[in-house]
């Protein structure tokens, strides 16, 4: 099964829909009042260009050691010194994100579930990794 030609394809009929990416922000907020919280004063159109480039580079994260960089940049700016994401809150946020794909998404199936997860896992991997990192250097400080 080609993950990426999959991913690909779901990703462009899901940009088709006008409020594909509105539609995640509703389903992460959902899950937890605190998350909601944390966007009370983000620029929300600016934040929606920030994710469409995140996706990019989470693609890209598994063939491009620049790719890996910027991944390892955005973890920094979500751990205990920024936004304060602990590393469970990706797993939340991945399945929302495949929640507002199955949503937006008119061929949405198991399949189509697993290419977007299996075409994102280095890129979460090392989100959760340095974000988890964070936390415990910091604990340790403390100590
Ligand atoms: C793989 C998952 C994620 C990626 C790739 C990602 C990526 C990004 C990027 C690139 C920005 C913009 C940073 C900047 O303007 O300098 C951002 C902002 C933000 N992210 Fe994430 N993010 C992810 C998950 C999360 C999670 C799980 C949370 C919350 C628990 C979160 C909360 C935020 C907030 C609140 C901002 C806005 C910060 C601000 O402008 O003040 N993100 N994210």
């Amino acid at each position: 099964m080609d993950f990426h030609q999959i991913f690909n394809d779901s990703y462009q009929r899901c940009q088709r829909h006008p409020q594909f990416f509105q539609i995640f922000y509703r389903n992460f907020w959902q899950q937890e009042e605190r998350f909601q919280k944390m966007f009370e004063n983000v620029d929300m159109t600016r934040q929606i260009k920030m994710l469409k480039l995140s996706i990019l580079m989470i693609m890209l994260a598994s063939t491009s050691e620049e790719a890996k960089d910027n991944i390892r940049r955005y973890a920094r700016r979500h751990g205990p010194d920024g936004i304060g994401a602990q590393p469970e809150d990706f797993d939340i946020w991945i399945d929302s994100l495949l929640k507002a794909v199955k949503e937006c998404d008119t061929h949405y199936n198991s399949d189509i579930d697993k290419a977007w997860r299996t075409c994102f896992k280095t890129g979460m991997e090392i989100m959760k990794q340095e974000t988890q990192l964070a936390h415990t250097g910091k604990i340790t400080q403390q100590h």
